[in-house]
């Protein structure tokens, strides 16, 4: 991807968060107070401008948004469904003891925001490219800073996840830490996502991984529903191509030998919404 500007696709979820909160029944999908925080973080991290954000929450932008659906379908409201879900894979890690989140790929996800607040004793951690990081942390400084949210700039590819927790001021090693990467396995090489995978392993001793991911066509190449050739160009040519895609049937043995227990079972929504799949590991 482009590493001169934040990323566009963490732009355009966040975008779509306000206008899938619009909607009457996305909105109760959504969870409490994304709408306001992510039209917040927008503006003060001068990502949009505030007609940018109106157009957003606007009942034009809905129509707009469902009319372009069929080049994704189904895409569009599951932005809402894949919110309300790490949410609630959070919520009850937090409920399950662990005491540090680490979001991978965090874009303009106002998740660890919102929760610092609410468990002062649970340290968040947000891991993303430099240029997104930084125009992020400036956003939610103006915002209100909570002591307990640190961003932490650092691109997956180049830079281990080990070292790039390294020396970072409050991570803990002994904690039990649950991982998110919602809508950010698929930006990495193939052999990026296993690396990180186990480095995931080394870094949270009893905790989880919950995540998305594309799934794979026979060929190999990802699966982006009926147009997928498109989507794929579009991407490409956006500066944020998917490189990484796996069939569901072989998550199970792939995060195994990078020591994850797949754990269906933790999932309480459907595991597909949209394009997506949604998988939760433990280790
Ligand atoms: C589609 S956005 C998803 C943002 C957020 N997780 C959400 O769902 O709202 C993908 C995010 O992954 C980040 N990303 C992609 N490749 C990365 C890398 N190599 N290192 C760190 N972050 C990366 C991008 O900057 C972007 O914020």
């Amino acid at each position: 991807m482009r590493k001169e500007k934040p990323s566009k696709t963490a732009y355009k979820v966040a975008l779509n968060i306000l206008t899938l909160g619009a909607i009457p029944e996305m909105s109760e999908v959504l969870p409490a107070g994304i709408v306001d925080a992510t039209a917040k973080l927008l503006v003060s991290s001068g990502a949009a401008g505030e007609r940018t954000v109106r157009w957003a929450k606007s009942s034009k932008s809905v129509l707009v948004s469902r009319a372009f659906d069929w080049i994704m379908p189904g895409q569009f409201e599951a932005f809402a469904r894949r919110k309300a879900f790490f949410e609630d894979q959070v919520r009850k890690g937090i409920s399950a003891g662990a005491t540090q989140v680490l979001v991978l790929g965090a874009g303009f996800d106002t998740l660890s925001w919102r929760l610092a607040a609410e468990f002062p004793w649970v340290d968040f951690f947000e891991i993303d490219h430099p240029t997104s990081s930084l125009i992020k942390a400036n956003g939610i400084e103006s915002m209100g800073a909570q002591p307990n949210l640190h961003f932490v700039a650092g691109d997956l590819v180049k830079r281990r996840l080990v070292e790039v927790l390294t020396n970072e001021e409050g991570w803990s090693l002994d904690a039990t830490t649950i991982i998110v990467a919602e809508g950010f396995m698929q930006y990495l090489p193939p052999e990026a996502v296993q690396d990180l995978f186990t480095q995931c392993a080394l870094i949270s001793d009893g905790g989880r991984i919950a995540f998305t991911y594309i799934p794979s066509r026979l060929n190999g190449s990802p699966d982006a529903g009926p147009w997928t050739g498109l989507v794929l160009l579009l991407l490409k040519l956006g500066g944020e191509p998917w490189l990484w895609s796996i069939r569901p049937e072989e998550l199970e043995s792939f995060v195994a030998v990078l020591g994850w227990k797949y754990s269906p079972g933790l999932i309480t929504s459907s595991c597909k919404q949209g394009l997506e799949f949604y998988a939760v590991a433990t280790h």
